[in-house]
């Protein structure tokens, strides 16, 4: 056996949490994201949903999504500093930019990217970035890229942050 078939054969973390009832992943939704989904046949309130303003099923943010799909096909094809910009890309910048008052605006396609781009950019060697111990895993992450020296408080304790 290989050295990873051989790492990845002792690999129960998983076997372990599920033995506990507390493995929490990949439960299945059967219907629109919304603030009631069916899960396994039943109808059940959406708690966990990050939509907050009900735009993932909003019928003009489908039907535009089903346009530009018809149009420009499924994806970007390419990182935006490459092929990936479309027109549609910088004309949403642009509107978002106006709305918010900026220059410029640049957009991300999940939060978790966001907290990887901004705070890799926000920070670098030698600087301090003072975070939450319980922050998003996409903080954490965005720090780590950031190289720079992180300090911890304990989670929302302002006391804790003074200090
Ligand atoms: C604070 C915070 N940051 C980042 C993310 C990641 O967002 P996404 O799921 O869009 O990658 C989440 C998701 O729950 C979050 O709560």
């Amino acid at each position: 056996m290989g050295l990873l078939q051989d790492k990845f054969s002792k690999y129960d973390l998983p076997q372990q949490v599920m033995a506990k009832g507390v493995y929490p992943y990949f439960r299945c939704i059967n219907s629109a994201q919304d603030t009631e989904v069916i899960m396994s046949g039943k109808k059940v309130l959406m708690f966990g949903s990050n939509s907050y303003m009900g735009l993932t099923n909003d019928p003009r943010i489908k039907e535009a999504a089903i346009e530009a799909t018809r149009k420009y096909g499924t994806g970007c094809a390419g990182s935006r500093f490459l092929n990936g910009t479309l027109d549609i890309h910088v004309e949403f910048e642009k509107e978002l930019a106006e709305f918010v008052g900026k220059e410029d605006a640049i957009s991300f396609s999940t939060g978790f990217q966001v907290n990887l781009g901004t705070l890799s950019a926000a920070a670098g060697r030698g600087e301090y970035i003072i975070c939450d111990e319980r922050d998003h895993a996409s903080i954490v992450d965005g720090r780590r890229l950031s190289f720079a020296t992180c300090y911890k408080y304990k989670h929302n304790d302002m006391e804790a942050l003074e200090k």
